[in-house]
């Protein structure tokens, strides 16, 4: 039985974004300049810092691969996406070349236990509910062998955000710390705040962070 999150996102409202999304690498990373001041693969950079190539990463809610996109023109090879929108799955093997893209949910990922160096999520863990929140970073964990990395919207506090007029869709919160309380071994290796600089959001942050297994 799906969430009431995961029935959005595999609805009209979905597919509606899909359409919204399916941009270029270079819309995208203008996207990035005009929210944040600063493009997607500087900010991939900053965090991901000297990670080898041939690291195996997962983008848990990969919608049309942009993500993956942005990581293969830096050079990345191994890169998987996890999608739950059939319609997202099917933009996204038209938009990637040589990624692995596959229908599936983050509660559920169909890996064994540390088959990723990276198991990552980029605008997705917001959408989640806090309530649901545990089983899937439980997954993320099981599944990475070293890294957990993200970019999400930032609160100290948990907090819920009404969603294009929609009620129990997105929440902003301090996600790092989440895995952190929930992962004993999990150690932090860098954050970012990213503050947004377009007027309509400003006041808000993003932050992209990256945890270390062990
Ligand atoms: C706001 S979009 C972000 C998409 C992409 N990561 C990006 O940065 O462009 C959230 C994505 O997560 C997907 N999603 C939501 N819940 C999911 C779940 N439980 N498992 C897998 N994907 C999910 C949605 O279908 C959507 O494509």
């Amino acid at each position: 039985m799906l969430s009431k999150q995961e029935q959005f996102w595999t609805g009209d409202f979905g597919k509606d974004y899909t359409e919204r999304n399916s941009h270029s690498l270079d819309d995208w990373n203008q996207f990035y300049i005009k929210n944040w001041g600063v493009t997607k693969l500087e900010m991939n950079r900053r965090s991901l810092g000297d990670l080898n190539s041939q690291a195996k990463i997962l983008e848990v809610g990969c919608n049309t691969g942009m993500q993956l996109r942005a990581l293969q023109s830096m050079g990345y090879e191994n890169l998987y996406g996890v999608e739950i929108q059939k319609y997202a799955v099917e933009r996204a093997k038209d938009f990637t070349k040589y990624v692995n893209i596959i229908q599936g949910s983050g509660f559920d990922l169909p890996f064994k236990n540390g088959f990723f160096d990276v198991v990552c999520t980029n605008g997705v863990l917001i959408h989640i509910s806090p309530n649901d929140l545990p089983r899937i970073m439980d997954e993320m964990y099981r599944c990475s062998s070293t890294f957990i990395w993200g970019f999400e919207y930032f609160s100290e506090e948990t907090k819920e955000i009404n969603y294009r007029g929609n009620k129990g869709y997105l929440w902003k919160a301090n996600f790092a710390q989440l895995f952190l309380e929930r992962f004993s071994d999990l150690k932090l290796v860098n954050s970012q705040d990213y503050p947004y600089v377009s007027d309509a959001e400003k006041g808000n942050v993003d932050q992209m962070y990256l945890l270390k297994k062990g």
